[in-house]
This record gives C-alpha cells, structure tokens and sequence, in this order.
C-alpha cells in the first residue's frame, strides 16, 4: 500500500504483518532506550484538523522513536484561520518534501482527498465518521496478545455506532480476521442496514454480551449528532453504560475495551475502566504507539522501494 487510508483496501494477510511487526515495536517501547533508524533521514508532518490526545501524542512518540523528523502543525495557528483550503495546506506542505503526513480531518473522505493531491505516504488518524484505521489496528494488536488469537471470537462493540468512525474500522477488520461481530445500541445509534455487513444487532445489552470473549465500549458521539437524537445521560447510562453486573452476561474472562475518550459514568462505570483484571483500556494505548511505529515503517518501506527502484518521488 502507498497510504493507510482505510482498513477497507487491507487484505487480512497485511493486517497479520502489520501486527507482527508491531508485536516487535511493543518489545522495543519496553526497553529502556527505545530507538531504531528505520525512519532516520525522512520527515513525517502531523495535521490534525480536530482534537486529540492517543492519537497525535503516539504519532508523534512513534516517528520519533524510528528516528524521523516530525513536526507537529498548529492547525488553529494555520492560514486556514485565513480561508487557505485543505487542499492548498496540503499541497504548500507537500512542496517542503514531506514523506509521511498524518491527517485527522473532521469530514468523511476528506483524508483519502488530500492523498490524490500529494506524493507522500498519507496515514490516517481519523476522518468523520468514515474511517480510524490505525484505531482499529491497535485493538486489534490488544485483543490478539490478550487473547491469543484474532479469529473466531465473540466481540460485542457496543454504544453509538452510527456516528463512530472506530466502530466502522473495527467491523471491517474484524470481520475479515473471521470473528463473530455484535453490535449493541439503541436503534437511533444504529446506522441503517447494517444488518448487511454480516453483523447481529441487539438492542438489549444483557442479551447481546452474553457469552462474548470481548466487549468494546464507545463514547456518544455528541458533536457529530448535528442536533439530531440526543439520549439522556443517566437514562443512557442505566440501559448501555456497561458495569459489573452487565459485564456477568459476557465470559468470564471477557476482557474490556474503549477507545478513549471515555466518559466515565455515561457508557461506562469508571471502577471497571479501571479493573486491571478486566479492561485493557491501558494497553490499547501502549499498543497504538506500537501499531503506528509500525504502520511508518511499512509505508517508509515502500517509499523506499519506489525511490530506488522507480525515483517516483522527486
Ligand atoms: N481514540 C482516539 O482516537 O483518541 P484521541 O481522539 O484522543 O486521539
């Protein structure tokens, strides 16, 4: 692949390499000197149009533990503040040589847009409600060391599914690693046919998390709900906030995901966010700097070989 835009173009075999790789990148982070050079010598550019703390702060460690110069871009300090377009940002960076560019965009489709227009490796950290891909790689890396496989497991993603780009990208890559996919919401969080995408959809929690390997909360969406339905908190909490009496329908060696950021009290009781017996809420962020050190270094790979092989970048 020439950019990670999506987990939609992966097939299952690149998902496993990336894993591997990032398996490796997990034991380089624990070390205490935590550097490789498989990036030494290229410049990797973090635009983030919307909010975040996972995302940019393991993008950032992630290129410089491989070496990279990285540069973080101020977008509220930009020229967007001006009316520069997107595309113009991009393409004003893309003439300084940039090799990898990091985009979190809060428009749908607005990251693969910016990948026509620019001839570097394009990643990215999250567009809309369209796609996170390396989100879903990262919970995909933490559910395989818990579980010790990515295939055949019941995994419940529970919450506002409708508005969540993670739900979208975890589906997809679940799915293609042969795993059997709940989703479990209340019908106005439930994007419309999604019955097609080969998943089984509950309304009631207690029935969908039963005899689950993994349950996966997500957080209400509330500033892509465009004054849409807006449920309640307490009445949210009390029919889809998980705790430990919800979490007895699941195995008992179920384990516990979110993405971040979570709002305790709301889609989740914040002692069981914070049971090491249960949630793995920690490790999905360690692995995220793994996954995307990894992600770099595979994209960086090609790079390479087009430079060599076919001088494609200029
Ligand atoms: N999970 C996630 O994308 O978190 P941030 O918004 O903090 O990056």
């Amino acid at each position: 692949q020439k950019h990670l835009l999506g987990i939609e173009p992966l097939h299952p075999s690149e998902i496993t390499t990336l894993l591997d790789l990032a398996d490796q990148y997990v034991d380089l982070n624990r070390r205490d000197v935590k550097r490789s050079d498989a990036l030494a010598g290229l410049t990797q550019i973090n635009m983030f149009f919307e909010n975040s703390t996972r995302t940019q702060a393991s993008f950032e460690l992630a290129g410089k533990r491989l070496g990279a110069d990285v540069m973080n871009m101020s977008m509220q300090a930009s020229s967007i503040k001006k009316g520069e377009t997107l595309i113009d940002t991009a393409m004003t960076l893309n003439a300084m040589h940039p090799d990898l560019l990091v985009v979190r965009h809060p428009h749908s489709g607005a990251v693969d847009l910016l990948a026509q227009k620019v001839n570097c490796a394009v990643l990215n950290a999250g567009d809309g409600r369209h796609e996170h891909p390396t989100q879903a790689l990262l919970d995909a890396l933490t559910i395989r060391r818990a579980k010790g496989r990515l295939h055949r497991l019941s995994i419940a993603i529970c919450g506002d599914i409708a508005h969540s780009r993670v739900a979208r990208s975890n589906i997809m890559l679940l799915g293609k690693m042969e795993n059997r996919i709940r989703l479990i919401g209340p019908p106005t969080l439930m994007p419309a046919g999604i019955e097609h995408f080969g998943v089984e959809v509950f309304e009631d929690m207690r029935e969908g998390l039963k005899d689950v390997d993994v349950v996966m909360m997500l957080r209400l969406q509330k500033e892509r709900m465009d004054g849409g339905f807006i449920p309640s908190e307490r009445e949210y909490y009390h029919r889809y906030g998980l705790d430990a009496e919800k979490l007895g329908f699941a195995k008992p060696d179920a384990i516990v995901m979110h993405p971040g950021p979570m709002n305790r009290g709301v889609e989740i009781d914040g002692t069981l966010a914070d049971d090491i017996n249960r949630s793995v809420i920690q490790e999905q962020v360690e692995m995220g700097v793994a996954v995307r050190m990894a992600a770099m270094d595979l994209l960086a790979r090609n790079l390479r070989t087009r430079v060599e092989g076919q001088g494609v970048y200029v």
